[in-house]
């Protein structure tokens, strides 16, 4: 990766991976591209510039004027999201992911895909899902997902194009909160703990899903985009996790930090359906073997730092 794109950098992935690679890269040589400016690192720290991913012309010409080698394709709507449109959900994720193919294609460029532990369905084994299984997912999202993982194949059988995605968990971060996901509430519950000392879940106690903190999903990105192609077999969706935990975890882990913190349970349907059709656990065992994915944190650590973070970023606030 020498002069990168990145396309939905207002994201939750996007806001913390571009200054991420403008440190690693060089400022000027990380595009950041979003469906709106907003004030901040992404647009103020190197170049940006306007897209909606569906633009083939627009994306096409920023890879020309920018000289674009990589593109990282982050632009999407998440799981819970996505199921109250449908139709934009689809619009955009697999949409958006076969224009921005394209571009890479015409310009020759490497190209990222985050897909997720939504690509499984409730047929997968659901303890331990394998790297190579079964895919019926039964949301929108998750169809877009296995979409975007059988388009880059596509694109790399084809074409010779330098395809390359993780399945990434539920992401934890304390820059930028998610929207719309399912795996959310593991963020808000942070938020919570040190605002109100209490939470109020809408996924039901016993619920396990895969999560990450956000330092190692990064890593994760620059370590796939650069490890050696020669020892890339699964290349384009490799499962990744830094833990497996339920809501009765992730609270048991801040009490020990917070021990007057309480959570309490209103389960919203929707949401744990969806839950309940992805994983508990996945085998991670082919990104070890095939581009050394080693993760840093695990459920205790990554509280500790997001309550240290969250809270000092409350006291600057009220500076
Ligand atoms: N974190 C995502 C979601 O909940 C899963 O990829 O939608």
């Amino acid at each position: 990766m020498k002069r990168i794109l990145v396309t939905g950098s207002n994201g939750q992935i996007g806001c913390e991976l571009v200054p991420y690679l403008r440190k690693i890269y060089g400022a000027d040589n990380v595009l950041a591209t979003a469906r709106s400016k907003k004030p901040g690192p992404v647009s103020e720290g190197g170049p940006f510039e306007l897209l909606e991913v569906r633009d083939g012309k627009t994306f096409s010409k920023l890879m020309s004027d920018y000289k674009i080698d990589t593109v990282i394709h982050l632009a999407g709507i998440l799981s819970a999201r996505g199921e109250n449109n449908p139709q934009e959900s689809w619009d955009i994720n697999a949409g958006g992911c076969f224009t921005a193919l394209e571009c890479a294609r015409e310009h020759g460029a490497a190209f990222f895909f985050p897909s997720s532990i939504a690509a499984f369905g409730p047929s997968a084994p659901a303890d331990n899902t394998p790297q190579v299984t079964i895919q019926r997912p039964t949301t929108i999202y998750g169809i877009a997902k296995v979409t975007g993982e059988l388009l880059c194949d596509y694109y790399h059988l084809k074409f010779g194009l330098d395809t390359r995605g993780l399945r990434f968990p539920g992401l934890i971060s304390y820059e930028a909160p998610p929207g719309g996901g399912t795996t959310d509430y593991a963020v808000h519950i942070y938020y919570e703990a040190l605002s109100k000392g209490k939470y109020t879940s809408y996924i039901a106690p016993g619920t396990y899903m895969d999560m990450m903190y956000m330092p190692d999903a990064l890593e994760a990105v620059v370590q796939l985009m650069e490890a050696d192609p020669k020892r890339l077999e699964n290349r384009n969706a490799y499962n990744i996790s830094g833990m497996s935990f339920a809501p009765e975890d992730i609270a048991a882990s801040i009490k020990k930090l917070i021990p007057s913190f309480e959570i309490d349970y209103d389960v919203d349907p929707d949401r744990q359906a969806i839950a309940d059709s992805w994983p508990n656990s996945l085998d991670c065992s082919a990104a070890v073997e095939e581009w050394d994915f080693s993760p840093r944190y695990d459920l205790d650590s990554m509280t500790k730092d997001m309550l240290e973070k969250l809270k000092s970023r409350t006291q600057e606030c009220a500076r």
